[in-house]
């Protein structure tokens, strides 16, 4: 099986191939998504929520990341990886975006970064890809920006909001993203901006027009806490398995069911 590389999503873009992305944060769940096939795994600073339990992404380091990516590069090795440049780590300037997603390139041997914004951001994408890495773009909610946008809300609602992602779309684009997603943004909006660009999309809430759908993983199956996001779809009851194995255990240990000969030397 050949890697997956940035090309092959612009083969499918114009073969009107859909397809999956999730997050990984982990070598053992990477190995499960490569050996799934899935095309393109996110180190995402969802790990800020899933791994370090915080209620936002913003204290996300990119100390934090590089271990986790490195892990998922070395468990996926069919998979295309791209790894989210944490907040503040790139906003300061375009020199302060390529700093930091060189070091990422270096320290984790993934094949591309993500980053937040628009319009505002397209000098900091340009000078990355000028340096020969690839960058995906992040339109819609873009959750490291929470405290601007006034909490989880779906984004381009109205005509002006709506104007605003389509020129910030055109500007990512051509600032040479190979790819953007589209977070809880309304699905005819979506299906417009994919329709439009020339580059995939990848939606969060976005409807079923988009080039390509991302998940957090423990989301979709089942691993998260608490109030679930409408655009989630739990594909398995993992937590609840979860719980059933490690209550299991215990009751093995504690009875002496467990270890049986067969377990010891
Ligand atoms: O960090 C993340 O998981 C993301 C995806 C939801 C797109 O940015
Ligand atoms: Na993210």
């Amino acid at each position: 099986r050949a890697p997956i590389r940035i090309r092959h999503l612009a083969e499918w873009k114009a073969q009107g191939r859909r397809w999956p992305m999730l997050t990984a944060y982990d070598y053992s769940t990477a190995v499960a998504f490569d050996d799934a096939e899935i095309p393109v795994l996110l180190v995402g600073d969802s790990a800020g929520n899933v791994v370090h339990g915080e209620s936002t992404t913003l204290p996300v380091t990119v100390d934090e990341l590089v271990p986790l990516a490195r892990g998922v590069v070395r468990g996926a090795p069919h998979s295309l990886i791209v790894v989210d440049l944490p907040f503040g780590s790139y906003e300061v300037s375009p020199e302060q975006a390529l700093l930091t997603s060189i070091r990422i390139m270096k320290e984790t041997g993934a094949h591309a970064v993500k980053l937040e914004g628009g319009a505002e951001r397209a000098k900091a994408i340009r000078a990355i890809v000028d340096a020969g890495i690839p960058v995906m773009a992040h339109l819609g909610f873009t959750p490291q920006s929470v405290n601007a946008l006034g909490g989880f809300r779906v984004q381009g609602r109205d005509e002006g909001a709506a104007a605003k992602l389509q020129s910030d779309a055109s500007a990512v684009q051509a600032a040479g993203a190979f790819a953007v997603v589209l977070e809880m943004v309304p699905a005819g909006l979506a299906a417009e901006l994919t329709k439009t660009l020339q580059i995939p999309t990848v939606g969060i809430g976005a409807g079923v027009e988009c080039d390509a759908q991302v998940l957090v993983w423990q989301d979709m199956v089942g691993m998260t806490p608490g109030r679930q996001p409408r655009f989630v779809r739990r594909f398995a009851e993992v937590g609840e398995a979860l719980r059933t194995a490690a209550r299991d255990y215990a009751a093995a240990v504690e009875s002496g069911e467990f270890p049986a000969d067969e377990h010891s030397f």
